[in-house]
């Protein structure tokens, strides 16, 4: 039903487009690649250029690669030209320039994703495969009231199976492009026309009022990257140095060993030249790295990008007097007492089995 009345509809609505005119892969493939993140409006002028200088995937692959990306000029994201150039070269020398005719074989071109090799199958060789771009999202998602992300890993599956369930195998490339053309034309992403559309009857999101809500995009946090060195003292006596963590921010109030935080990641030289560890120490004996791969503690905001200094000296009164405010002098035994965070805790839980 859902099926029928979108073939309906696009049958009576469809744009007019080159690449409708013909079944031929490597017209399908270059439209298809060129769409992605591109509306048909800007990227038909470029089809049209590149059908003229490139007529077949031979011309294409011939040409240089300067020419190509002259061509894709404004675009954008060229790694989709340099992808769609290095796919060509391989299908003229090393296919004979025959395009590869499943979906599981047209994904192993070189960008060409799940879109695309569902798009190029079913429309050139009649395979059932569900297409799911932006315009299939949005009108499943209102369509049916769904509320998952689309950009979870969830909502990207349930997407592509309730796609699959819908389509149309008798006709799949046309069903791929009703749904397509209907979400680009009729269910915009702004301003719907939900007074002309043949699926008002049934669409949740319009019963509900979830228009203006539907698809729900997930906002990916931006992960801080934070480089984290840890000046662990030990001295002959068995004694080391903490701190409290006063500022605001994470672990407030719990126990650390001296940190420096860098904006990259450091090494030795630069680490004992740090104006820190100039201050704290006077007669450092030697300084050793502890972990050699970072130890990186994951938050939900910040990855902690974590290196343990092991630092040797004979007393802690090599330390430098203006600092002794700021740090507790503690025996390692004692240190158990302090809360700590579980990244210190792992650490010391590691420090203290390696010990002799
Ligand atoms: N967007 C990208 N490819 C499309 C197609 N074949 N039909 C409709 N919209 C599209």
């Amino acid at each position: 039903m859902f099926a029928n009345q979108l073939i309906y509809w696009y049958l009576k609505n469809k744009r007019d487009l080159p690449w409708r005119k013909t079944k031929d892969p490597y017209l399908v493939w270059l439209s298809e690649i060129m769409l992605q993140q591109t509306r048909v409006a800007q990227g038909l002028p470029y089809f049209l250029r590149f059908t003229t200088n490139f007529e077949t995937v031979f011309d294409l692959a011939k040409a240089e690669q300067d020419v190509v990306l002259k061509l894709w000029q404004g675009l954008g994201y060229y790694s989709r030209a340099r992808n769609l150039h290095f796919t060509a070269k391989y299908i003229a020398d090393e296919l004979q320039g025959i395009f590869p005719t499943t979906y599981k074989e047209l994904l192993t071109l070189k960008g060409v994703g799940d879109y695309t090799a569902s798009a190029i199958a079913s429309i050139c060789f009649e395979e059932p495969v569900a297409v799911v771009d932006g315009n299939v999202y949005r009108v499943l998602a209102r369509y049916f009231g769904i509320k998952t992300p689309i950009n979870s890993s969830k909502g990207i599956k349930e997407f592509k199976e309730l796609a699959q369930t819908l389509l149309d195998t008798s006709q799949p490339g046309t069903y791929n492009q009703a749904i397509m053309d209907f979400g680009a034309i009729q269910c915009k992403p702004q301003n719907p026309l939900c007074d002309s559309c043949p699926l008002s009857a049934s669409c949740i999101a319009l019963e509900k009022k979830l228009i203006k809500e539907l698809p729900v995009k997930e906002k990916k946090i931006k992960v801080k990257k934070r480089y984290f060195n840890y000046l662990v003292v030990v001295t002959d006596a068995n004694k080391t140095l903490i701190q409290q963590r006063v500022d605001k921010g994470i672990w407030q109030g719990l126990y650390q060993f001296p940190l420096i935080e860098t904006s990259e990641p450091i090494t030795e030289v630069p680490l004992i030249e740090h104006q820190i560890v100039e201050t704290l120490f006077t007669k450092q004996t030697s300084v050793s790295l502890y972990n050699q791969k970072d130890i990186v503690h994951k938050l939900s905001h910040q990855h902690l990008y974590t290196k343990f200094w092991i630092v040797k000296m004979n007393q802690i009164n090599e330390i430098n007097q203006i600092n002794k405010n700021d740090f507790e002098i503690t025996s390692w035994k004692a240190i158990n007492e302090f809360a700590v965070s579980v990244l210190i805790a792992n650490f010391l839980n590691d420090f203290f089995n390696k010990a002799p």
